[in-house]
């Protein structure tokens, strides 16, 4: 992976670093506001969380702080759909990057009701579909299911948050309704909608994303618990999704500026890895044009080049 000393990194230096000279971007982003409840946030923030497989933890700024983790949740559904269907999953979504942003229709048509791939909000929804058809009581299922990668029992949604998506979400029920036309929808579209904006509303720190994400960095084994939650392969998979597909038509940027597989949310988080060795998180609300926190991928950025660790 790489031929830096991992010994001589001095990783709460680096993420120090980071904090101070990524300061003057915070004012650039815009607050995502299309949920009106998004809007609630001090667009001054920025927190950091570094998770190594070997224990280690290092934080800076309000990495403790919690923010709404909307599409970043779409990882922990799409890990539990892939672990009940395995392959079947990918006859009902595609694998492809869409290069549209993440709430567009534009596609579905053309490609008859399947999702170009599981981050846009469509292929989260057929996901979503996925997990509600084959689980018993799935909300509160995926958040206990998140609230054990993180190891957070507090772990909860922000119901006004939850209340706000509901009440916005016409293009996200239109996505849904126009699936089940095409019969990629098996469950009620409420039903699959309720537990869709229940996972984007969960309130986490980049200390639990952080946590969270490690099992993908661990071959798809949690280097804490030592539970299994995908095999080697599936993670391998979902790794390469994040790569090409976890910041939607910014994706190519992304890879370009971090090389790394992440996924990052409106709420302005975003959660990356370095398979082999460690998950991170950032957080900053103001976003670029794709929906990305503006100062998050820069933070990622300058992550990889301060230490030369990329998977590249
Ligand atoms: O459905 C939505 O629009 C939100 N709950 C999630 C979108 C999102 O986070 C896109 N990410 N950058």
């Amino acid at each position: 992976m790489t031929d830096v000393n991992l010994k001589d990194t001095d990783w709460q230096l680096v993420i120090n670093q980071i904090t101070d000279e990524v300061k003057p971007l915070l004012q650039h982003g815009k607050v995502a506001d299309y949920i009106p409840e998004l809007a609630n946030v001090d667009s001054n923030s920025f927190g950091i969380s570094v998770s190594l497989l070997d224990g280690r933890e290092y934080t800076c700024g309000d990495a403790q702080m919690k923010f709404s983790v909307q599409s970043i949740s779409k990882v922990f559904s799409l890990t539990k759909a892939f672990s009940i269907l395995q392959d079947d999953l990918w006859k009902r979504v595609g694998k492809e990057p869409s290069g549209n942003p993440f709430n567009s229709l534009i596609q579905l048509e053309n490609e008859n009701g399947k999702p170009r791939n599981p981050f846009i909000n469509a292929g989260a929804i057929v996901v979503a579909d996925c997990v509600v058809s084959h689980t018993e009581d799935s909300l509160n299922t995926i958040i206990n299911f998140i609230r054990e990668l993180a190891g957070n029992k507090d772990i909860k949604m922000n119901h006004a948050m939850f209340r706000s998506e509901k009440a916005f979400g016409h293009r996200n029920a239109a996505l849904a309704h126009f699936m089940k036309s095409y019969g990629n929808i098996e469950s009620d579209v409420d039903e699959v909608l309720d537990f869709y904006f229940g996972h984007c509303s969960l309130s986490m720190s980049c200390e639990d994303v952080s946590r969270a994400f490690l099992f993908l960095a661990n071959h798809g084994i949690h280097p804490i618990s030592k539970r299994r939650y995908l095999t080697a392969s599936q993670a391998k998979r979902i790794n390469s999704l994040l790569l090409t597909c976890g910041t939607y038509d910014a994706a190519g940027d992304f890879a370009f500026r971090v090389g790394l597989p992440g996924k990052s949310g409106v709420g302005g988080g975003i959660a990356a890895i370095i398979p082999g060795l460690l998950s991170i998180c950032v957080w900053s609300p103001g976003l670029d044009k794709h929906g990305n926190s503006l100062t998050g991928v820069k933070a990622l950025e300058l992550f990889t080049t301060k230490t030369g660790i990329s998977i590249f």
